[in-house]
């Protein structure tokens, strides 16, 4: 995807990239022509120094140049992206941070728990340079370089004054390093959720012989609502509805049982759902819902506090 008409050339800005595969290309392909100079350095088990031939053409024809140390990168680089292997994020983060100054902001784009994400901040901090906990919120060949990017951080503002005219699509999370982490993390809880609870219902519905009818069933109304009315729906609607959910669950949990389907996230809905039924929450007045979900979180964050003996974990 091409960047926006909008977006401004930065000739000054010097960008590296430690890890040169699908995210790092992607925002090199965006970045193209728009900034003053890109350099990559991979250490993989397929890209590594000396790159092959087909690695060397590729990072040339996106305008970047391939360096042989890390050390080089940071001599020829403010702006650094970390785009590795998830599993070695933290490890190149330590051996990038002794080399980066007071000169250098530390992009890390890897999908680490806010806990590494913490920790790179402090390795950081420590050599005085700036770091960024940014989160790729969908995948990069979807979107290209204008894949939307949450960024915490004390060099999170910065970074999107920077980059988002390069454009680059920055949303700021208020917080630390590991807010935007913690966020990508709760949305998973949705999306890989709503993944799980399909696979379930359209195992039974193909168990029962009506895949289509069941496709059509689940997905018609969704498509004909905005997905954030639907969530605002069922925030406001849970305190007053919840109890009476969960007990249909039931039933609904015994039709997937006998349809040879085990009913696991039926279960759990039914568990969240009783979980909300026992605050016996209702509005002030009306008995159709809460008017903003917000207050309906802030209660039952109360209800909840209270109803758990002191220091107790979920
Ligand atoms: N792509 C996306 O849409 C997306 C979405 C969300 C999050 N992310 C995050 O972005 C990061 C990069 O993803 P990707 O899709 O670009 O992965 P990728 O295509 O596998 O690229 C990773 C790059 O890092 C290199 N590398 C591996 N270990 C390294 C090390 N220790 N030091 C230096 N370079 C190393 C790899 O070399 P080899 O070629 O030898 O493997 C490759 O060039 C991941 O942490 C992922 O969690 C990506």
């Amino acid at each position: 995807m091409p960047p926006p008409e909008s977006s401004r050339p930065d000739a000054a800005l010097r960008v590296g990239f430690l890890g040169f595969g699908e995210a790092a290309k992607t925002f090199a392909a965006g970045l193209r022509g728009r900034v003053g100079s890109m350099v990559a350095f991979a250490n993989g088990p397929r890209s590594h120094p000396p790159y092959s031939a087909a690695l060397r053409a590729e990072a040339e024809r996106l305008g970047v140049r391939l360096v042989d140390t890390i050390a080089a990168l940071a001599r020829e680089a403010d702006l650094v992206f970390s785009a590795v292997a998830t599993p070695a994020a933290r490890a190149v983060a330590e051996e990038t941070a002794p080399v980066l100054g007071a000169g250098h902001t530390f992009v890390d784009v890897n999908a680490v728990p806010p806990d590494d994400k913490e920790a790179m901040a402090r390795l950081m901090a420590a050599r005085g340079a700036r770091f960024v906990d940014a989160e790729l919120m969908g995948a990069a060949s979807l979107y290209g370089a204008a894949v939307p990017l949450y960024a915490s951080g004390d060099g999170a503002a910065a970074f999107r004054d920077l980059a988002g005219p390069l454009g680059l699509n920055v949303t700021l999370v208020p917080g630390a390093a590991g807010a935007a982490a913690a966020l990508k993390m709760i949305r998973s809880v949705v999306t890989k959720g709503m993944e799980a609870l399909i696979v379930e219902a359209m195992f039974a519905a193909f168990r029962a012989g009506v895949p289509e009818a069941a496709f059509a069933a689940v997905t018609e109304p969704m498509d004909a609502v905005r997905f954030s009315d639907f969530a605002r729906m069922c925030l406001t609607t849970d305190p007053v509805h919840s109890e009476r959910r969960a007990q249909e669950m039931r039933s609904v949990a015994e039709v997937v049982r006998r349809l040879g389907v085990e009913p696991i996230m039926t279960d759990a809905a039914r568990r969240r759902l009783e979980w909300s039924a026992r605050f016996k929450l209702r509005p002030a007045t009306g008995d159709q819902g809460f008017a903003d979900y917000r207050e309906v979180l802030r209660r039952y964050d109360e209800l909840d506090t209270a109803a758990r003996p002191q220091g107790e974990e979920p």
